[in-house]
């Protein structure tokens, strides 16, 4: 038998899965560890914190399923995109890794759009300057720790700092490295010029590979703090949100997927380079060699929920608690007595600020309506259909750029039966799961599979390993009515637009 290693390195925690080459999975362990806010708006974690919980996770692993280290094919790397990891000359980590979601970078991501210009920006990186993403972190050490920034000779992003403890190797792959805002997405390689203008070094930057490729081997180090056998091959892998597109089989034109966690993300794979000239949503070099994917981020989606939850269902909690089921199934249900619309109430879902498709961090949260009849029961339907109809602002700039998506995927802890029957209402298109829903780690398991030969390609491995279980067909009663409110719901940001600044303004 031969197996497969899927390591997803996380915000809350890392994932450490073994797979058979059909994508079952034999064992798994999950350690986690702390974020760090230092200051407001600022998000951190410690490099060490991540590879001691690859190193605990690999070992669990293996002692639980009793697999033979020998009998392992290949290691799949994932992870949170976006953060910057500094290297000193001996490969010592230089300061905390500045994360994917932390906010102190708007001077920089400014400086960055007036020094290079948003339109080339655009056509090069595919995206505007985004505070989250690397380089604008990169351009802050540069600013305020510069004796950091002279000693750096490695910028690693967050898996490939584990890459680098397992075996040695500097080395990165092109779904992560479109993240940084350095990489040419067209050329998927180092953009030459835009490192030249920027005064970045590129000798500070890894080594660009296909996600399935075999970027490196286990070292004798990384083999003896994980018990793998030094040899084993390490893919390239992929950034989360590429590596989820494996897992759940995205990997064709036509398909996509949903996915509600903290924040929620459509994702849309296509073989054809397409960049919404607005900036608008985020188009990335994904995990198939030579296609790429196209992908919008509501900031506060479960999150929505999930803070409602926790500020005004108390007694729902305690009921769910007393019946031993999922305080979520119990607003689903109540949710569920109320039609489309819960009453003329709208629900805007900008409780982090927006990135699809509004980029603004000003933004806020909002239920426009609100009347004397309403029940908790209307606000939890409210929540559910706001931020369903933010995940369907992403889906149509996403099908405005040409792209035809037939075959939704929903994943992740919110595709609830209820939530995926809205979204394809919502969407009026098929919204299936899937049988297993394993995400980043089997997506990057299954990558590994195709480096190392088991597959001739990713959409091979997909095809042996993925499969969907339910499908929601849209209602044709309930499609236009919810077509019907999604103008207003998209009228309510436009009008308060101007009214964020001056409530971000208020001298308080
Ligand atoms: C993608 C993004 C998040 C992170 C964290 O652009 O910011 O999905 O990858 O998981």
């Amino acid at each position: 038998m031969v197996y497969l290693l899927g390591i997803d390195i996380g915000t809350s925690g890392t994932k450490t899965a073994l797979y058979d080459r059909r994508g079952q999975s034999v064992a798994s362990h999950t350690i986690e560890y702390p974020m760090y806010q230092p200051q407001n708006g600022w998000a951190e974690q410690e490099p060490e914190d991540w590879w001691q919980a690859v190193a605990g996770g690999i070992r669990a692993v293996l002692a639980a399923s009793a697999v033979a280290p020998g009998d392992i094919a290949g290691i799949g790397l994932s992870g949170q995109m976006h953060g910057l990891v500094l290297l000193d000359e001996d490969g010592r980590v230089l300061r905390p890794s500045i994360i994917w979601c932390d906010q102190r970078t708007g001077e920089q991501a400014a400086w960055l759009e007036r020094e290079i210009g948003r339109e080339r920006l655009v056509a090069v990186t595919a995206n505007p300057a985004i505070t989250g993403f690397t380089a604008a972190k990169l351009l802050w050490v540069r600013d305020h720790e510069p004796d950091v920034y002279r000693r750096t000779r490695h910028i690693l992003l967050p898996k490939d700092y584990i890459r680098y403890r397992l075996t040695g190797a500097f080395a990165t792959e092109v779904s992560d490295a479109s993240g940084m805002q350095l990489l040419n997405i067209g050329k998927r390689d180092w953009d030459a010029p835009l490192l030249a203008d920027l005064r970045i070094d590129r000798a500070l930057l890894a080594d660009v590979y296909e996600s399935p490729d075999i970027s490196a081997h286990v070292s004798a180090e990384g083999a003896a703090a994980t018990g793998l056998l030094a040899g084993t091959p390490v893919a390239g892998g992929a950034g989360d949100n590429a590596a989820a597109a494996v897992g759940t089989g995205v990997v064709t034109e036509g398909r996509a997927f949903t996915t509600i966690g903290t924040s929620g993300v459509v994702y849309a794979h296509t073989n054809e380079m397409h960049i919404d000239p607005a900036g608008r949503v985020h188009t990335f070099c994904c995990a198939v060699p030579g296609a790429w994917h196209v992908m919008g981020v509501t900031q506060g989606a479960g999150l929505s929920l999930q803070w409602f939850r926790n500020q005004f269902c108390g007694s729902l909690q305690s009921e769910a608690h007393d019946r031993g089921i999922s305080v979520y199934r119990l607003m689903d249900e109540l949710a569920a007595t109320v039609p489309v619309g819960s009453e003329r109430l709208i629900y805007l879902p900008y409780l982090m600020g927006e990135r699809t498709p509004h980029l603004n961090p000003d933004a806020r949260g909002v239920f426009f309506g609100l009347s004397a009849m309403h029940e908790t029961r209307h606000l939890i339907r409210a929540v559910l259909e706001g931020v369903s109809f933010s995940q369907l602002d992403s889906l149509s700039i996403i099908r405005g750029m040409g792209l035809d998506v037939d075959d939704m995927r929903a994943t992740g802890g919110g595709a609830t039966p209820f939530w995926q029957q809205m979204l394809a209402d919502v969407y009026n298109c098929p919204v299936s799961t899937l049988a297993e829903n394993e995400g980043p780690s089997l997506g990057v398991a299954l990558l590994a599979a195709t480096g190392v030969g088991l597959y001739d390609s990713v959409p091979e491995a997909c095809a042996a390993a993925i499969e969907t279980a339910k499908t929601a067909a849209p209602d044709p009663e309930r499609v236009p009515r919810y077509a019907a409110i999604y103008p207003l719901y998209q009228e309510i940001y436009r009008r308060l637009e101007p009214l964020y600044q001056d409530l971000a303004g208020l001298p308080l």
